[in-house]
C-alpha cells in the first residue's frame, strides 16, 4: 500500500507523531482481557523453563536490546547477554542448554541478525524474536515472533520502531518476573496501568516539543556532542547518539554518567555540549554531581528531566528540557522523544537529507 507522509514534512516526523498510537496498539495487542497480565501469542514462552537470555540485534535495535537486560535482569531476575549480531556470530559463543536466544530487528531481514540467529539455532536454543515484519525472514525461522505492530517505517533513522521494541521487550519482561515469582499479581496489574497510560505521557511530551527544536538548532553549530546517562537511561544515550550522528552528521558520542571521569571528561569545554538524561530516578543525585563536574570545566549542558529535576538543579544548566513525570522503568521509552526530536530539529537546521541519511541503508541485507 501506498505510504505517504500525513502532512509532515518527512516520513521521519510523521514517524515520531505516529508514536502515542501505535504504542498503544503495541501494549493493547499483549494485554490480557482483563488487563492485569501479559499474554503471549501461540504456545508463548515460559519463563521457568530458561536461565540465561541472550539478545542480539544491530543498530537501534541493538539499543533496544541492551535497555531490556536492566528490565529483565532487575525485574525478573534473569541473567542477559546482549550483542551486535555481527561479532556473536564469529566469538561462537557457547549457548548452554535452558538459553532462550532473542533477535530484535525491525526488518526482520538484517543478514547479521539472522545469521546470529541460525547459528543459535543450531545449538538447540529457544528462538524467540521482536519483529515489526511479521512474515520476514527472522520472524519465520524463530519459535515464537513477537510482533511489535509498528506499521510501515520508511525513514531510515528508526524511531517508531525503537519506541514499540522497547514497549513489547518490556512487557515481556514483565511477564518473566511474573512467570519467576519475582512480581506478584498486584504490582503487575499495576505496572501494566502505568503502561497504558504511556501513550498520553507521549502526547504531553510532543507539546513541548517547540523548546527541543530550540535546543536543537543550539546544538547544531557543535562539531561534537556527548551523551550521558545512568542505568536506564544509559542504552537511551547511546541510541540519542546515533540518531544525531545518522542524520546530521555530528559526531556524537555516548557515555555511562560514571565513567566521565575515566576519559570523556579530558573533552570537556565550552564547544562540546553534553546531553543528560536524566529522570528522577535512584540514580538522580549520581547524575546530577556528574552534570556539575561537567559545568565546573566549562561544559555546557543540556539537561533533560522532569519539573522536579529542573527545580532540584535551579537552572544550573545551559538549557533543560522537562518531561512529564514518569515511573523510571518507563522513563527509556518516553525519553526516546526528546532524544529523536533533538536529532531530527538539528538535521533540519543543517539541511541534510533526514529521511535518507548519506551512506545508510534502511535494511542491511548484505554482510
Ligand atoms: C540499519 C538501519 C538502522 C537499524 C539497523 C538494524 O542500520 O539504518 O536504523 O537499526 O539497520 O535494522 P533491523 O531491521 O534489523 O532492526
Amino acid at each position: 500500500s501506498q505510504v505517504d507522509k500525513g502532512g509532515h514534512k518527512h516520513f521521519m516526523a510523521k514517524e515520531i507523531a505516529e508514536q502515542p498510537r501505535v504504542i498503544g496498539e503495541a501494549i493493547m495487542h499483549y494485554l490480557s482481557d482483563d488487563g492485569r497480565s501479559v499474554e503471549l501469542p501461540g504456545k508463548g514462552i515460559d519463563f521457568t523453563a530458561i536461565d540465561r537470555l541472550s539478545m542480539v540485534a544491530c543498530g537501534t535495535a541493538y539499543y533496544a536490546c541492551v535497555t531490556a537486560k536492566y528490565w529483565f535482569e532487575q525485574l525478573a531476575g534473569l541473567p542477559c547477554d546482549v550483542d551486535v549480531a555481527s561479532e556473536f556470530r564469529y566469538r561462537e559463543p557457547p549457548v548452554p542448554a535452558r538459553t532462550a536466544a532473542l533477535f530484535v530487528s525491525q526488518s526482520g531481514e538484517t543478514a547479521d541478525t539472522l545469521a546470529a540467529l541460525r547459528y543459535c539455532e543450531g545449538k538447540a536454543a529457544t528462538i524467540l524474536s521482536v519483529v515489526n515484519v511479521p512474515e520476514s525472514s527472522i520472524a519465520r525461522e524463530s519459535d515464537l515472533a513477537l510482533p511489535i505492530l509498528a506499521g510501515t517505517e520508511i525513514g531510515v533513522a528508526s524511531t517508531k520502531a525503537f519506541t514499540c521494541q522497547l514497549t513489547v521487550l518490556l512487557m515481556l519482561a514483565l511477564k518473566a518476573a511474573s512467570d519467576r515469582g519475582r512480581m506478584d499479581a498486584d504490582t503487575l496489574a499495576d505496572t501494566l496501568a502505568k503502561l497504558r497510560a504511556l501513550p498520553s505521557a507521549f502526547n504531553a511530551a510532543m507539546e513541548d516539543a517547540d523548546d527541543i527544536a530550540a535546543a536543537a538548532r543550539k546544538l547544531a553549530e557543535a562539531r561534537d556532542i556527548l551523551f550521558l546517562g545512568r542505568g536506564l537511561m544509559y542504552p537511551l544515550a547511546m541510541e540519542g547518539a546515533l540518531k544525531l550522528k545518522e542524520i546530521s552528521y555530528i559526531h556524537a558520542e555516548a557515555y555511562a554518567s560514571g565513567e566521565l571521569k575515566h576519559g570523556p571528561i579530558a573533552l570537556i569545554d565550552k564547544h562540546v555540549p553534553v546531553v543528560v538524561m536524566a529522570p528522577r530516578d535512584a540514580l538522580f543525585d549520581k547524575t546530577t554531581s556528574n552534570m556539575q563536574e561537567v559545568i565546573a570545566r566549562g561544559g555546557r549542558v543540556l539537561l533533560i528531566t522532569d519539573k522536579e529535576g529542573k527545580r532540584i538543579t535551579h537552572g544550573d544548566a545551559w538549557l533543560t528540557l522537562t518531561m512529564p513525570d514518569i515511573d523510571p522503568l518507563l522513563a527509556p521509552i518516553l525519553y526516546a522523544l526528546p532524544a529523536q526530536l533533538l536529532a531530527y530539529h538539528t538535521a533540519i537546521a543543517k539541511g541534510t537529507d533526514v529521511d535518507q541519511p548519506r551512506n545508510l541503508a534502511k535494511s542491511v541485507t548484505v554482510e
